[in-house]
């Protein structure tokens, strides 16, 4: 084992087999049809990142890949689950539309309350993070502004709008992570002037991100509160997450890098219902 496993919360997630990943379309700017992908190679990655998740002790569910899907990998957008209700993703390009029922009948199939047909284009847990008892909401290039209402209305909880302006950065887990314990890190440049002003507000003691970290896709990563897993080529902010006292945890995610992903696209995070109030307390 190339890390010891320090004890972070038992978390489980959702992930998808990149069996048909494939770069076919854009509809980011990473993505470039022209550019060779190695699917094979995309598969051992993501098998590497089931893996590092299981050595930390998390459980992981998985959905299976449907053919002529090549996103559905990134099982964060398929959904926002709080407790046991899903808000279902609508999705911004048609090119990804039929992801949608496909996470539906997961989350039904496994017992959890499903929202019913979301009103608004959202990207699920793309733009949705929760952090604490609040839900911080990425706007601007995905998810629909109305779509925010909507989901405060379904969970109850105060969502805060973010809007972001940099079209490399075009989901709200591209540019931010929750690291747990109210802390959080960020590439502030990524938002609007206010949202920076809201983000500084509400979090002083946020990590900040450079340009690199954010290029190297270091703030799409996943925290348990102690283990940050994020691709490893973020090496700086690897360093900044240590010398803050977490564990990094680096991962190769280099041919999920060329559809515009990484860590946190991969998993969709199954947050328990208790979740929002011990993370508050
Ligand atoms: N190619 C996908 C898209 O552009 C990548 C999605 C990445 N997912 C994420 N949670 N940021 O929709």
């Amino acid at each position: 084992m190339p890390y010891d496993s320090s004890p972070g919360a038992r978390c489980q997630y959702l992930m998808c087999p990149p069996e048909y990943f494939d770069v076919r379309y854009s509809i980011n700017p990473w993505m470039d049809p022209s550019k060779p992908v190695d699917t094979g190679l995309a598969m051992a990655q993501w098998e590497r990142l089931r893996e590092t998740y299981l050595a930390l002790g998390h459980q992981i569910e998985l959905i299976d890949p449907v053919p002529g899907l090549p996103d559905m990998v990134f099982a964060a957008n398929g959904a926002t689950v709080i407790g046991n209700r899903a808000l279902i993703a609508r999705y911004r390009y048609p090119q990804r539309a039929a992801e949608a029922p496909a996470y539906r009948d997961w989350f039904l199939a496994n017992g959890f309350q499903v929202s019913d047909e979301p009103r608004f284009i959202n990207e699920g847990q793309g733009d949705y993070l929760l952090e604490g008892e609040r839900l911080l909401a990425g706007t601007g290039f995905r998810t629909d502004r109305l779509s925010h209402d909507e989901a405060q209305e379904l969970y109850g909880l105060p969502v805060v709008s973010l809007t972001l302006v940099n079209p490399s950065f075009y989901h709200l887990d591209t540019a931010l992570a929750i690291l747990g314990k109210g802390h959080i890190m960020y590439y502030p440049e990524a938002f609007s002037v206010g949202s920076q002003q809201v983000l500084r507000r509400l979090y002083p003691d946020a990590i900040l991100a450079n340009r690199r970290d954010a290029e190297a896709f270091g703030l799409n990563a996943v925290s348990d509160g102690v283990n940050v897993v994020l691709p490893q080529v973020a090496t700086h902010l690897i360093e900044v997450l240590r010398e803050h006292g977490y564990h990094p945890v680096g991962v190769d995610m280099s041919e999920l890098h060329k559809s515009g992903g990484a860590v946190k696209c991969c998993t969709l995070e199954l947050v328990p219902e208790t979740a929002a109030a011990a993370a508050a307390a």
